[in-house]
């Protein structure tokens, strides 16, 4: 599979005012190929939707690059450059009671992208949105509706099909099922994963909830404090994560299903996710840890493969075993 986007050292700090910076994505690399979809976890605050803000360019990055089919995007965009990539990557968003304004028709809503388009007909517009809210499971009469007449998994619905009007080729999906009540859920996830596949999206999929990434994921990639620690095959991270950190994340994810009920940790996560504004030298996660050593409040591991393994690990504990 060819490689469709990468990020190089991607870098989003807010500045706080007198010399406070948060530190929220802190040099990010990653690609994803064409066709995959890279699931993305870590506790809140960990700067999952910063990292999808600033790789969509909704956020200016401080640092880094993101680099799609080949071609650097700009650290800015300007108007025309949201224009263009619309056309190209489009985010599915946590909250779709937020997200939606209520007091557009739910057509005027899933059509706001496409009235960008300078040469559009207005029966186009008609035609396309119809088409986008039968692909989510809703009916052309819905368009003149507006989000307060939906429930929490149809407003999810209209803010996919407001996405996936534009035809993009990459969707960033930020916790797209966590507002939504245990029983829309799943089928909120196989929507999106029936899209995925007729569509051929590519996409990031970020969630807190592991035992799902795993099952909608190709690759999984492990964030903490603005940092990945742990990328690779989704079977992988999750029955065999390396990094202490993935260890506990794990052992403290409820196991959904209780034939395959995974022996728990005797120690829980430790303490609060630390500040990103005063980030400590050293590894991020050496206060927290459990196997932390000197080195670790030293020096800042790498994200580095493992020796006979398909996957990167940002841990001290490796260093002797990398190559
Ligand atoms: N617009 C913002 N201004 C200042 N700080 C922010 C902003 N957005 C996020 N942050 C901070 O950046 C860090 C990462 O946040 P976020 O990306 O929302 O994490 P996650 O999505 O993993 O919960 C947090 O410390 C958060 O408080
Ligand atoms: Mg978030």
């Amino acid at each position: 599979m060819s490689e469709l986007i990468r990020l190089e050292k991607l870098t989003r700090y807010f500045d706080m005012g007198r010399g406070k910076r948060v530190h929220a994505v802190d040099g990010v690399s990653f690609s994803i190929a064409e066709g995959e979809t890279l699931g993305l976890v870590g506790e809140s605050g960990s700067g999952k939707s910063t990292l999808g803000k600033t790789l969509l360019g909704l956020y200016d990055k401080t640092a880094g690059s993101v680099i799609y089919k080949g071609e650097e995007l700009p650290a800015h965009y300007r108007p025309k450059d949201f224009l263009r990539m619309a056309n190209v990557m489009q985010m599915i968003f946590q909250d779709p009671y937020a997200s939606l304004n209520p007091r557009m028709t739910v057509g005027e809503i899933i059509a706001e992208g496409l009235r960008l388009k300078p040469d559009i007909q207005a029966g186009d517009v008609r035609a396309r949105v119809t088409a986008a809210l039968e692909r989510v499971g809703l009916h052309a009469a819905h368009a003149s509706r507006y989000p307060h007449e939906f429930s929490g998994g149809q407003r999810q619905r209209i803010g996919i099909a407001r996405a996936l009007i534009m035809e993009p080729e990459f969707v960033v999906c930020d916790e797209p099922i966590s507002a939504l009540d245990a029983s829309v859920q799943a089928q909120v996830v196989n929507l999106l994963n029936d899209l995925k596949t007729s569509m051929g999206l590519t996409m990031l999929f970020i969630a807190h909830d592991l035992s799902m990434v795993r099952y909608i994921s190709d690759r999984m990639a492990v964030m903490y404090l603005g940092s990945v620690m742990e990328i690779g095959k989704a079977a992988d991270v999750y029955f065999q994560p390396r990094h202490p950190y993935t260890q506990i994340l794990i052992a403290s994810n409820p196991e959904p299903d209780p034939g395959r009920e995974k022996q728990r940790l005797s120690t829980p996560i430790q303490g609060e996710i630390p500040s990103p504004v005063n980030v400590p030298p050293g590894c991020r996660f050496a206060g927290r840890c459990p196997k932390v050593m000197p080195v670790c409040r030293e020096k800042t591991p790498e994200l580095l493969p493992l020796v006979n393994e398909d996957r990167l690990v940002a841990c001290h504990l490796y260093t002797d075993a990398v190559s």
